[in-house]
């Protein structure tokens, strides 16, 4: 049938009308909240390419976990900022690593919240590369190359994997794009009898140019070269899918798709290809855009960060790690 015995908009004539036959609806519960935890007490040091997110003292990230979960969101992301770094990312594994005491305040004072712990080494890395770099002088001494060695790597984001499940952490998600960390981190969690921990792959992680205010965050800027060498060409649609089968085959229980709202379709075809829970991460830039254009008085910002949340879920991520977690919660209260 068509006009005018169809008029679509005999639907949209109110906003119960509307609200009635809303295909895609946003709720807290499904929001992953991501803290930048440094060190000391009482500080909440603002990022300056991202106003309203904060690096937190533990103490003051106990604070926000609390508000964040009286609003209903049930889980967090922990990025660390260490005292010192190194070329082992010693402060990624230590027992008393700031994620690590990150975790155990969480767990004691807020226990409902579920602690996803971001397994990587480039905040840990004096070098801010996600994996061990060897250097290479080339025959004339002029150029120095280097190399992201894959296979060591693993054994330290598997160690990282272990120290984060021993400190209360219940979810861990690799983010280095390393191959074969999966498996690795499986292999080394199944060991150290951590059975029962999730990881959550960020199976197709894209090398974006999204992540800059991240790296003002997490003080994690590579110190020379970039992160193409491990993370995925944004051209590439058909390596997404073979991305996350292989890490679907090594054993990952929940897929990421990063960033979201520039990589929608591969979310698409991850929710009709998989049938693992599937996670999208609207990452900082993201986030960053909408502040900027929001502060020019050039968009709504409410609206646009309704708008980009929907959207993300309209393409099938079931699950939303967003910076605007609490603030959304808040206004879907
Ligand atoms: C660490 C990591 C990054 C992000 C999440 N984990 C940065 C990167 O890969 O450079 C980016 C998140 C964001 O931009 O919000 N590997
Ligand atoms: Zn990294």
């Amino acid at each position: 049938m068509a006009f005018p015995d169809t008029r679509l908009r005999r639907l949209r004539q109110s906003e119960a009308l509307r609200s009635l036959v809303r295909e895609t609806r946003l709720s807290p519960e499904s929001f992953v909240y991501p803290l930048f935890i440094c060190p000391g007490e009482g500080v909440r040091k603002p990022i300056g390419s991202m106003p309203g997110v904060f690096n937190l003292s533990v103490d003051e990230a106990v604070k926000e976990a609390r508000e964040a979960f009286a609003l209903g969101v049930k889980a967090l992301i922990l990025f660390g900022l260490p005292e010192t770094k190194d070329e082992t990312a010693t402060g990624a594994w230590a027992d008393d690593g700031i994620v690590q005491r990150a975790a155990r305040a969480l767990k004691s004072e807020v226990p409902g919240m579920l602690l996803i712990g971001d397994v990587c080494l480039c905040e840990y890395m004096s070098h801010g590369h996600c994996g061990i770099v060897q250097k290479k002088t080339s025959a004339k001494g002029a150029t120095q190359e280097y190399e992201i060695l894959n296979d060591p790597t693993l054994e330290i984001l598997a160690r990282t994997a272990v120290s984060q499940a021993k400190a209360g952490i219940d979810i861990v998600a690799p983010s280095d794009m390393m191959d074969g960390r999966v498996a690795a981190i499986r292999k080394g969690l199944d060991a150290a009898e951590f059975e029962n921990t999730p990881i959550l792959a960020y199976a197709a992680k894209f090398a974006s140019g999204y992540y800059g205010p991240f790296r003002e965050a997490a003080d994690s800027a590579p110190q020379f070269g970039d992160r193409r060498s491990y993370q995925m060409d944004p051209a590439n649609f058909r390596e997404a899918m073979h991305e996350i089968a292989l890490d679907v085959e090594e054993g990952a229980d929940m897929i990421m798709v990063k960033p979201a709202l520039p990589y929608l379709d591969v979310i698409a075809a991850a929710r009709d290809s998989f049938d693992l829970p599937l996670a999208a991460y609207q990452v900082s830039g993201e986030y960053a855009m909408i502040e900027a254009a929001a502060r020019n008085g050039w968009i709504e910002r409410e609206r646009v960060i309704l708008e980009s949340l929907t959207s993300i879920r309209r393409a099938g991520a079931s699950i939303i790690l967003t910076y605007y977690a609490k603030e959304v919660a808040k206004l879907l209260g």
